[in-house]
């Protein structure tokens, strides 16, 4: 029996990135949702996304949508900022299933702290130069000083999975010079890999900066979604994970095993 011949309920959740960032997107909603089965593209033939322009990365947004189309899912996770920044509006205009990014769960959690005053923004320069989480910040709170600064040597850094190199940690002081300098209170990690950049973010900006981690809020965005629409799965067996890579290399799933907490996967190639 094929996916699409499940019961709606029953059909597996879609999550998509360029590479393996969106996992952490992932582990969140498996920690969340145990019981549903997750099919996961990470289109990583094509990384980055982040440095290429909002056409081509609506059209790469579209071809993953409709490759888990394909494979019977029940909604889908835009599991990257880049993506979500371009082509969340078109994915929704084009395919009737439900489909939710990552970009205003980050938007939401840090408004949900009336305190914030000085918001440090850093992703990929698709996402920071689309102006998406600038605009939706200034929008619903026009009183807050925001710094928007685009990071995009980090993902080379943590898809080699160097995450405690002394050679990210200079990037990293270098591109947070500015924000540091501008007093942030709060700093949204506007990139899916970058919640694996967590401790050394603390360790450079200090406890008393917040971070706005979208993984965990993208995964109450899908809950609720799902909840609403009746699309929780039912079932109380043990829910699997498929990892399909347009590369599959080794390198990419010894990470992504590393990422999922070496979780049961199935490895794939996606041909898209
Ligand atoms: N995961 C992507 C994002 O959240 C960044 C990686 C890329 O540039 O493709 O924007």
């Amino acid at each position: 029996m094929s996916d699409m011949d499940l019961k709606l309920t029953d059909r597996p959740l879609g999550v998509f990135d360029s590479g393996v960032g969106g996992l952490t997107v992932t582990r969140a909603i498996r920690e969340l949702l145990p019981n549903e089965d997750v099919i996961y593209l990470g289109d990583t033939a094509r990384l980055p996304y982040g440095s290429k322009s909002p056409d081509i990365i609506r059209r790469f947004a579209l071809e993953d949508t409709q490759y888990l189309i394909s494979k019977g899912v029940k909604a889908i996770v835009v599991a990257c900022n880049t993506a979500t920044a371009h082509a969340l509006e078109v994915l929704q205009e084009t395919y009737r299933l439900p489909i939710v990014g990552v970009l205003e769960p980050g938007v939401q959690a840090t408004l949900a702290n009336g305190s914030s005053k000085r918001v440090g923004v850093i992703g990929t320069n698709g996402t920071i130069q689309s102006q998406a989480y600038q605009a939706a910040l200034k929008r619903l709170r026009p009183e807050l000083e925001i710094y928007a600064v685009a990071t995009p040597l980090l993902v080379p850094f943590i898809e080699e999975n160097w995450l405690d190199h002394e050679g990210l940690k200079l990037v990293l002081q270098t591109y947070l010079k500015p924000l540091q300098k501008a007093q942030i209170d709060t700093l949204v990690l506007g990139c899916t890999h970058y919640p694996l950049l967590k401790s050394v973010l603390t360790e450079i900006l200090g406890e008393e900066v917040r971070l706005i981690d979208s993984a965990s809020c993208c995964a109450d965005a899908v809950a609720t979604v799902l909840k609403d629409q009746d699309l929780l799965a039912l079932n109380s067996r043990e829910a699997t994970i498929q990892i399909h890579f347009t590369d599959l290399s080794q390198q990419a799933q010894t990470l992504a095993s590393h990422l999922m907490c070496r979780e049961k996967i199935v490895f794939k190639k996606a041909v898209l």
